[in-house]
């Protein structure tokens, strides 16, 4: 039985495109030919209960034992969750799951860790290396989820890893591991066991370089949370952010840095995306951001130049690319900042990703810098929003965010007019702009 990803059609046999809503390679192959029910809702009807009756639980968390994994999972794991940790290969999953298992164990949790990919003789190589030595840590080399189970229900962990998602194999199923109908009946499969163990369970899934879960986007409906890892391979730090999030915000930012002895938590990243900044450069701006509870510092870079050939470029990297072209709008218009035949890069170092509109001011400063060839003042931050008529709004959370600009050792803060702190910031200068304008005038008044 074939059943399509996208409009769940059944058919007996395989097609390169899904006859009933025209998906390619959307037929994907289910075991059980009858639609799936859920186990123990039979019989027992609906219960339905006044609003004000449902007890309130805690979802009681677990430490993984790694702070910046808690941060991102929310504050731990949650009894029974299945968390998969998305990535492209070599960026470092393994040795963060591994250091998770280890730390876990360290502090008297049995862990199970299942290795589907390399040999127990490999993974000690790797352990010895990350100062793994806890016998509360249990592994095992198995691809069969049934023999994966077995020795889960057996040894009773309180957390069990398996790496990966894309190397075990379901019995019953032709296809071969990693195919969209192994990984999703695998994943489920873990889903159940951890349900009704109520033991938190993390997947490793292995990412493809255009950013999809090899194969599957279904992996990702079936599992509670899903977090990515991300970085480049030539730089040293990762990266590592929540995608979706059944037991907690989305928008935590973790940071590791890959060292020789495995993976180190960077408690300060703000420190680390501005060690490189070279101050006093035209185009370099940097913003005071928030990512989820945590606020950051980081550089903004632009680019403003004669196009290099042909006509004028437009490329973004890190923050919203609509806001951009909408930034570049009212420069143009309104302060009449000539951009139509120039190229324009933006770009947020560090790999980083920001979305929120608060980035704006600094993307514009940073374009005008660059146009202009002039510096922006030293030791200054930025953050606001830009509206289209060229007015600065308030953002949120500035109240962190000028803590942390002041404890980087950065003097002044151009932010919006509302939305401040309503006590100062000591040692750290506020020149609150109403626009657009008002901010360009006070950042290049004395030069
Ligand atoms: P790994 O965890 O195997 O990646 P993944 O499971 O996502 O495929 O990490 C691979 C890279 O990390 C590899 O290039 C070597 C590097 N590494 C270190 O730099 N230091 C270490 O202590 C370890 C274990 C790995
Ligand atoms: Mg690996």
């Amino acid at each position: 039985m074939y059943v399509c990803i996208e409009c769940e059609h059944r058919t007996r046999k395989w097609f390169g495109r899904c006859p009933e809503c025209g998906t390619w390679d959307g037929l994907a192959e289910r075991s059980d030919p009858t639609p799936r029910r859920r186990t123990g809702v039979a019989g027992t009807g609906v219960t339905v209960r006044p609003y004000p009756e449902i007890e309130l639980s805690d979802q009681p968390r677990t430490s993984t034992g790694i702070g910046e994994l808690d941060r991102v999972l929310g504050g731990g794991l949650v009894q029974g969750a299945v968390v998969l940790l998305g990535g492209e290969p070599g960026i470092g999953k393994s040795t963060l799951l591994l250091q998770a298992a280890s730390a876990g164990a360290d502090n008297g949790r049995k862990v199970l860790y299942v290795s589907g990919e390399e040999s127990l003789t490999q993974l000690r190589a790797r352990g010895d290396r990350l100062g793994v030595r806890s016998s509360n840590l249990l592994v095992a080399a198995e691809t069969a989820v049934d023999g994966i189970l077995e020795v889960a229900d057996a040894a009773r962990p309180t957390l069990l890893v398996v790496d990966s998602i894309q190397a075990v194999r379901c019995s019953g199923l032709d296809s071969v591991p990693g195919s969209v109908s192994q990984v999703r009946e695998a994943a489920s499969r873990f889903v159940t066991w951890a349900k009704s163990s109520a033991t938190p369970v993390l997947l490793v899934g292995h990412v493809t370089k255009d950013g999809a879960l090899a194969g599957p986007r279904v992996l990702e409906h079936v599992v509670d949370t899903v977090i990515q890892f991300e970085g480049d391979r030539h730089h040293d730090h990762r990266l590592l952010r929540a995608k979706k999030n059944r037991f907690g915000p989305t928008d935590e930012l973790g940071v590791f840095a890959m060292t020789e002895t495995g993976l180190v938590e960077v408690t300060d990243p703000s420190r680390l995306l501005l060690a490189e900044r070279s101050e006093g450069a035209p185009g370099s701006a940097v913003l005071a951001a928030v990512q989820g509870t945590r606020p950051l510092l980081v550089e903004i870079q632009a680019l403003a130049g004669e196009p290099v050939q042909g006509s004028p470029r437009r490329t973004v990297l890190g923050v919203d690319s609509n806001r951009v072209a909408l930034i570049l709008a009212v420069l143009q218009r309104l302060i009449g900042l000539e951009l139509a035949n120039r190229d324009v890069f933006v770009n947020v170092t560090g790999g980083l990703s920001i979305q929120e509109p608060a980035a704006d001011l600094a993307v514009a400063l940073a374009v005008v810098s660059s146009a202009m060839q002039k510096a922006l003042p030293p030791r200054l931050v930025l953050a606001g929003e830009i509206g289209l008529t060229g007015e600065i709004r308030a953002v949120s959370r500035m109240e962190p965010r000028l803590r942390e600009t002041r404890r980087l050792g950065f003097e002044r803060a151009i932010t919006p007019v509302s939305g401040l702190p309503t006590s100062p910031v000591e040692g750290l200068q506020l020149s609150p702009a109403r626009d657009l304008d008002e901010a360009i005038r006070c950042c290049f008044a004395r030069s």
